[in-house]
């Protein structure tokens, strides 16, 4: 099964105006002849539509950090799929921040994968367990609770606009990537769990990144695990050097 790769840039609450923008340009320069990567950088709210134009033409997309599951409405401070729809073309839901640090529930991100998608938002879906529950044996048994309930609400038709972000709540952030094996342990475990909750060619064309602490320096072997398809980059995407580098290190796995 031919899955293209995807490179995310999460740039969380990070960079000004001035710092997205010198960020997307420089991307755009670093990355552009490299079609065979799917390039999404994932700006603050605020910078989404001044991002969009700075790499309209090249390829890249945009996508949001998080959204709202109403279209629209009394909802003061949220942001709808509706409102990101002509601006982003993908939309993280469930990252370990917005779960653990802001107390979102596996409810919360069904409901919100389900309006992305009525608003024709492709869905990075995060999942990962915690340096607690890894060690009690739990790893996979948590994963595959936040993906079950996250695709609750996802038709066989809705497969294609997700991707899955196995990220390990430990790595985040950490400089300690998970390794290569527990990489690809993990992303083999979330696609036998796709094809249980589809069937396995479903499962077989669903790409599967991986997140947390991917630098330039290890994104080659990570992403040379069969079932990893990509990355879902924060602190490294911060940099338009690093971030380019981890791009070229994935290209050079499918040229
Ligand atoms: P990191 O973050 O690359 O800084 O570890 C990854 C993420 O939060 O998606």
């Amino acid at each position: 099964m031919n899955r293209r790769p995807i490179i995310a840039g999460n740039w969380k609450m990070n960079t000004s105006l001035d710092e997205a923008l010198a960020l997307a340009r420089g991307v755009r320069e670093q990355t552009e002849s490299v079609d065979s990567i799917e390039r999404v950088l994932i700006p603050p709210f605020p910078w989404i539509l001044a991002v969009h134009g700075e790499v309209s033409g090249s390829g890249i997309t945009v996508g949001a950090q998080n959204c709202y599951m109403e279209q629209s409405g009394a909802f003061t401070g949220e942001v709808s799929p509706a409102m990101l729809a002509p601006h982003c073309s993908y939309v993280v839901l469930g990252h370990s921040e917005r779960r653990h640090v802001l107390g979102e529930t596996d409810d919360q991100v069904a409901a919100k994968v389900t309006a992305a998608h009525s608003s024709g938002l492709s869905v990075i879906l995060c999942v990962g367990e915690t340096l607690e529950e890894r060690e009690a044996g739990r790893a996979e048994q948590i994963v595959s609770q936040q993906l079950r309930a996250g695709l609750g609400n996802v038709s066989w038709g809705m497969t294609q606009s997700i991707v899955i972000a196995y990220e390990p709540v430990w790595a985040i952030g950490t400089g300690v990537a998970a390794s290569t094996q527990d990489a690809q342990d993990m992303a083999a475990f979330v696609r036998s769990t796709l094809a249980n909750v589809f069937d396995q060619k479903t499962a077989n064309s669903v790409r599967i990144q991986y997140g947390g602490s991917v630098k330039g320096d290890n994104a080659a072997e990570l992403l040379g695990c069969p079932d990893v398809d990509g990355a879902l980059v924060g602190g490294a995407s911060l940099n338009a050097d690093d971030f380019g580098e981890i791009i070229r290190a994935a290209a050079a796995q499918v040229n």
